[in-house]
């Protein structure tokens, strides 16, 4: 598929994994990102959001089904050729390294382009200006909002053109939360295409163009985000009551 074509960036097609032999986590679940598209991925809690993210980036074995990168197929490629192939990745847990300063953390998000540091962490920090007066300061003694927004510019340090996010938000205040929303939109208003995880279903589904709700490792509903933010289905089973007020 050529990059300026009308196909998706990301297809994940069928998928079937797991971590032990003989117990499938994802059960034939899929998802397509199209170019520029913001996508969220909702479900329960154990329904194998992360587990989808970490399989599609080559972190985790896929048993049966295919990614797909512009047409090309990359299944169970590894996570370094998917970096080198525009996809960034932040994990839900232990996204950045304490020990290291941002900059060394920025650094590390550079490892294939070394020479592209300076150009590519003057963007980064033109989208999360705390990082530019916290250069010098370890990832480890900073909040938890701060550490996020790290994570996703280390992510962005390789310019990718999909970017996989699992639940960003978790774990932030309220005030950290919109902050993350609203850089994720900015991330993608630049063009970056984005699968975005998240528990904080409501939100996502307000600002997701498209989204998929995963409920046991299969597709339970999928839609525009905000008809699935509409959908008396998805608010009983996945949305709460709350959902109805707002
Ligand atoms: N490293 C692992 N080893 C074994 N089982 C795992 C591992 N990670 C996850 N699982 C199991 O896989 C299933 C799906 O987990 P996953 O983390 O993908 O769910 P999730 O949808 O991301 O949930 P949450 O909303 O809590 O983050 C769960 O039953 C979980 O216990
Ligand atoms: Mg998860």
């Amino acid at each position: 598929m050529p990059e300026n074509g009308e196909g998706p960036v990301l297809v994940a097609d069928t998928i079937v994994a797991g971590y032990v032999p003989g117990a499938d986590v994802l059960r034939g679940c899929s998802i397509e990102v199209r170019p520029g598209e913001l996508v969220g991925v909702i479900g329960p809690n154990g329904a194998g959001k992360s587990t989808l993210a970490k399989a599609v980036f080559g972190l985790l074995r896929i048993r049966e089904g295919t990614v797909r990168l512009h047409g090309e197929e990359v299944t169970n490629r590894p996570a370094h050729e998917m970096v080198r192939r525009g996809v960034g990745y932040v994990p839900q847990l232990q996204n950045v390294f304490p020990e290291l300063t941002v900059e060394e953390n920025l650094r590390m998000g550079m490892y294939l382009r070394p020479k592209a540091y300076a150009e590519r962490s003057a963007a980064v920090e033109e989208l999360f200006p705390v990082l530019a007066a916290r250069r010098k300061q370890k990832a480890g003694s900073m909040s938890g909002g701060e550490r996020q927004m790290l994570a996703m510019a280390r992510a962005l340090m390789m310019e990718p053109q999909v970017l996989l996010l699992d639940e960003p938000s978790a774990g932030l205040s309220p005030l950290f939360q919109d902050q993350v929303f609203a850089r994720v939109k900015e991330i993608n208003g630049a063009g970056v295409a984005v699968l975005m995880v998240e528990q904080n279903a409501r939100r996502c589904l307000q600002i997701c163009a498209r989204g998929y709700v995963l409920d046991q490792g299969r597709n339970a509903h999928t839609g525009a985000g905000t008809d699935l933010l509409h959908d008396e289905k998805v608010i009983e089973l996945y949305l709460g009551t709350l959902a109805r007020v707002r």
